[in-house]
C-alpha cells in the first residue's frame, strides 16, 4: 500500500479547477493499492491535511456557479507544516511515498513544488522542474518547439504596454500572459484602442504577456500518457464551441456543458497522423514526463500550429485529457494507477 499525497488549490489562479480535479481523483483512485492522503494549499499559501471526503464538487452551472476551494480556517491542527524531511502534522511525518500534484498555474505546474519534491527526494507524478518551467511560461516553450521544427504562431512578448507591433502582425491579435492558464487574462484584440487595456488585463496574472497573430483555426488537443517505458499517444480531440464564444475562454472551458470534444478531430487523416507525431516530439523536445496535454490550431488554410504543453491538464473525468486517454481504452482509474506506478 502506497501512501499517496494528493495535492490541491494552491496559489494560482486555477485555485478552483485544482480542487475539482482533486475530488474526482479521490474517488477513482484504487484504494487497494493506494492510500489517498489528501492536502489543501489555501489560496494564501498555507498547506492543510483535509479528510478525503471533503467536497469539492461544483454547484450551480454559468456564471452563478460556486467553484470549490481550499478553505482557510483557523484551525492549527491541520496545518501541514514541511522542512528538508518532508510535510509534518503536529510534528508527525505524513510518511508520504509518492505525491501527485494537481495543480495548475504557477506555483503548482511550473517547477516549483517540484523542486521542492526533489529537496525531499520524492517520486512524484509528471514532468520534472525543468519541463514544468519550460511548459508554464509560453515566452520559453515557443522557441524550444520551433527550434524543434514544430510550427509556433508569430508573436512578440512584452513586460510594458509601450508596443511597436512589428510588421507581420496584424488585428485580430491574441494578448495572453506569459506563464498563466485557463485562458485567464487571454484577451482577442480587434483594434489598436484594444491593445494597452489588454495588456493590462493580462499584465494581472503575469507582467510578461505575449501577442499573437489571432489565428483562425480548429482548436485540437492530443494527450500523451508515458508509462511502464512507452509512450501512448491519444487521437487529437477537437474543441467544439457553442457558437456564443469566440474562443475558448474561461466560461467556455469550466462554466458551461456546452464544449463538446470531438475524437478524432475532425480534420484530414493526414493532419491527425501528423499532430500525433508532432505532439509526441513536443513532448520530447520539453523534456516531459508522466502526462501532458499538448495543444494544437490547425488553421483553415490546413496548417498546424503548437499552441502549447500543459504539464498538469484539468484532470476530472469529464476533462479533456481524461477523455482522451478514455478513448485511446486508458479509464480514468487505471489513468491514475499507471501514472502513480511510473
Ligand atoms: N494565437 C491565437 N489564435 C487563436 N486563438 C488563440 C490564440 N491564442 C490563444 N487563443 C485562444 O485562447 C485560448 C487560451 O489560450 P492559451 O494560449 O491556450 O492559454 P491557457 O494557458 O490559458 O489555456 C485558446 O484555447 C484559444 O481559444
Ligand atoms: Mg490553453
Amino acid at each position: 500500500m502506497k501512501n499517496v499525497a494528493i495535492i490541491c488549490g494552491g496559489v494560482s489562479s486555477e485555485h478552483e479547477i485544482s480542487c475539482i480535479s482533486a475530488g474526482s481523483v479521490i474517488k477513482a483512485i484504487d484504494k487497494t493499492k493506494f492510500n489517498p492522503i489528501l492536502i489543501g494549499i489555501t489560496k494564501s499559501g498555507s498547506w492543510r491535511l483535509l479528510p478525503t471526503e471533503t467536497d469539492f464538487a461544483i454547484s450551480g452551472r454559468g456564471t452563478n456557479a460556486k467553484l470549490p476551494e481550499v478553505a482557510d480556517s483557523a484551525d492549527a491542527s491541520n496545518q501541514v507544516s514541511w522542512n528538508r524531511d518532508g510535510a509534518f502534522v503536529n510534528g508527525k511525518n505524513l510518511k508520504i511515498d509518492i505525491a501527485f500534484p494537481i495543480l495548475h498555474g504557477p506555483f503548482g505546474e511550473d517547477g516549483t513544488i517540484q523542486g521542492l519534491f526533489e529537496m525531499w527526494a520524492l517520486p512524484y507524478v509528471g514532468s520534472k522542474v525543468l519541463a514544468s518551467a519550460v511548459c508554464m511560461d509560453k515566452s520559453f516553450a515557443k522557441p524550444i518547439f520551433a527550434a524543434h521544427g514544430i510550427k509556433v504562431v508569430p508573436g512578440i512578448v512584452t513586460t510594458t504596454t509601450d508596443v511597436e507591433l512589428p510588421s507581420n502582425l496584424n488585428f485580430p491579435l491574441f494578448v495572453k500572459p506569459a506563464r498563466g492558464g485557463s485562458s485567464r487574462g487571454t484577451i482577442k484584440v480587434k483594434t489598436e484602442s484594444q491593445l494597452k487595456p489588454a495588456i493590462i488585463e493580462a499584465q494581472k496574472y503575469d507582467q510578461k504577456v505575449l501577442i499573437e497573430q489571432a489565428i483562425t483555426a480548429t482548436e485540437v488537443e492530443c494527450a500523451i500518457l508515458q508509462s511502464g517505458g512507452k509512450y501512448f499517444v491519444s487521437n487529437p480531440g477537437q474543441i467544439k464551441l457553442a457558437d456564443k464564444y469566440e474562443f475558448y475562454d474561461f466560461e467556455a472551458k469550466y462554466l458551461d456543458d456546452s464544449m463538446e470534444l470531438i475524437v478524432p478531430a475532425e480534420i484530414p487523416d493526414s493532419a491527425r497522423t501528423e499532430i500525433k507525431s508532432l505532439a509526441l516530439r513536443a513532448f520530447q523536445a520539453a523534456d516531459c514526463a508522466g502526462l501532458a496535454r499538448i495543444d494544437f490550431f490547425y488553421s483553415d488554410k490546413g496548417e498546424i500550429f503548437i499552441n502549447e504543453i500543459n504539464t498538469m491538464p484539468g484532470f476530472t473525468p469529464t476533462s479533456v485529457y481524461p477523455k482522451l486517454m478514455q478513448d485511446a481504452g486508458i479509464n480514468y482509474s487505471e489513468l491514475i494507477t499507471k501514472l502513480l506506478l511510473g
